[in-house]
């Protein structure tokens, strides 16, 4: 096989703003490079369960040239077990993941910032729910270069 294949979950807080985003960045990318990857997202909390990204966050993408078709959802038990590589966005994203994880798994738990190449001033990504249209155009320019970085990574 060309590429060995691996399961990506993206979690960010809410699943409407930054992880669908990474989702739909991480899935164009992986499909440009032909990249034998699974690619889902998942929230920490399930207050915006079954809704689609927010409106902002989706007419950014788009713009940007990443549709969304998500419906959020809450992460699992069973999404520990089933995924190789499970990225959270923040700090706050890695200690809840890691309270939530079996510690046989946690080692698949990564922050996002290590992926990052020629980002070198954040080590989050940024939740832009409370922010103006500039920050979630600035969640598409990293989660760009970040995207890029674990294709690297997972592709060598
Ligand atoms: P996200 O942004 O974690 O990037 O999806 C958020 C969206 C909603 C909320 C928090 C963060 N919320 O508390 O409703």
């Amino acid at each position: 096989m060309k590429n060995k294949s691996y399961k990506i979950l993206f979690v960010c807080l809410g699943n409407i703003c930054r992880s669908p985003a990474a989702e739909g960045v991480m899935k164009k990318i992986s499909a440009d490079k032909e990249l034998n990857f699974e690619i889902d997202s998942a929230g920490l909390i399930s207050y915006h369960q079954g809704e689609h990204p927010d409106s902002r966050m989706i007419s950014t993408a788009k713009r940007r040239g990443y549709p969304l078709n998500h419906h959020a959802r809450k992460i699992e038990a069973q999404d520990f077990e089933y995924y190789d590589v499970i990225i959270g966005m923040d700090g706050d994203n890695i200690r809840r993941l890691n309270q939530l994880c079996p510690e046989k798994y946690r080692n698949k738990i990564h922050k996002i910032s290590e992926y990052f190449i020629e980002v070198k001033d954040y080590d989050t990504v940024p939740d832009p729910y409370y922010g103006d249209m500039d920050d979630f155009d600035n969640v598409i320019t990293l989660l760009e270069d970040a995207c890029e970085g674990i294709a690297q990574k997972l592709s060598m």
